[in-house]
């Protein structure tokens, strides 16, 4: 893993690990234009303790090693569902607005030179709202039941529905998002920074990059483990109820009216 120093300047600790941006941003540092100062000096004049922030930099990229050794396969269904809350909407919350605010600001300064970096910025503003509202859904109503059909020991409450028709919906708006990223990554030429790109307009690059990896990875834990083990769950169960319920087909008025589209 690198390491640095806080001699090292912001504008390259940008350029080595264009993530660590949204740490300065916090801090108020600016490694754009200001780039060529070092650590040490970015923090003073902001008042701060430089080797506090050099600390929170490192640990940044300690977690982002740690993240990727999770095996959501041994998880639970709670567990997996409470993952992919804290750390895959965790993670929209945050960059979604801060992503609306640099393609916003990159369109404005740049878009005269390359107007395909506007159209970025259109693709970009319906791919926030819809994922904004798409996760609410989850954690409002397909998560919570996914949770309950984890531990119940009886037979699902089916006069509510098969989760079926949810999860349905949301593999539908998966693939919506996938198309719009697919779209960004066409417009930048694979997040590929032209040779005068200034540093906010690598950040934006290098941020909607990982955005792109962070949902492939997010909807893999839902498509292939999360929905298919769900379903697999209320299958078990309902072979318990006898047909005392309506069973999977049913219809369930709350989720009718919070997944039709
Ligand atoms: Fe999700
Ligand atoms: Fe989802």
């Amino acid at each position: 893993m690198t390491t640095f120093t806080i001699k090292d300047t912001v504008g390259n600790i940008v350029v080595k690990h264009p993530s660590l941006g949204r740490i300065l941003e916090d801090a108020g540092i600016d490694y754009c234009c200001g780039g060529k100062k070092p650590l040490q000096q970015a923090c003073q004049e902001k008042s701060l303790d430089p080797e506090a922030l050099l600390a929170k930099l490192q640990q940044a990229l300690l977690d982002a090693n740690d993240s990727q050794q999770e095996d959501p396969a041994k998880m639970s269904l709670i567990q997996l569902a409470d993952h992919i809350v804290y750390q895959h909407h965790g993670y929209l919350k945050n960059e979604l607005p801060r992503l609306d605010a640099i393609t916003d600001r990159v369109a404005s300064v740049h878009g005269g030179h390359d107007p395909r970096l506007v159209q970025v910025r259109e693709a970009f503003i319906p791919l926030h709202q819809e994922l904004m509202h798409h996760m609410n859904k989850e954690e409002q109503v397909l998560f919570p039941r996914i949770r309950e059909i984890d531990t119940a020991d009886s037979p699902p409450d089916l006069h509510c529905g098969s989760l079926a028709l949810p999860i349905h919906q949301m593999e539908h708006e998966h693939e919506d998002a996938g198309s719009a990223l697919e779209t960004i990554r066409e417009l930048t030429d694979e997040y590929m920074p032209p040779s005068w790109a200034c540093n906010t307009y690598r950040v934006m690059l290098d941020s909607l990059s990982q955005l792109e990896q962070d949902l492939h990875w997010h909807v893999h834990k839902e498509n292939n483990i999360l929905f298919p083990r769900a379903l697999e769950r209320e299958n078990e169960l309902s072979q318990k109820s006898n047909g005392s319920c309506h069973g999977a087909g049913g219809t369930v008025p709350s989720l009718k009216y919070h997944y039709t589209r």
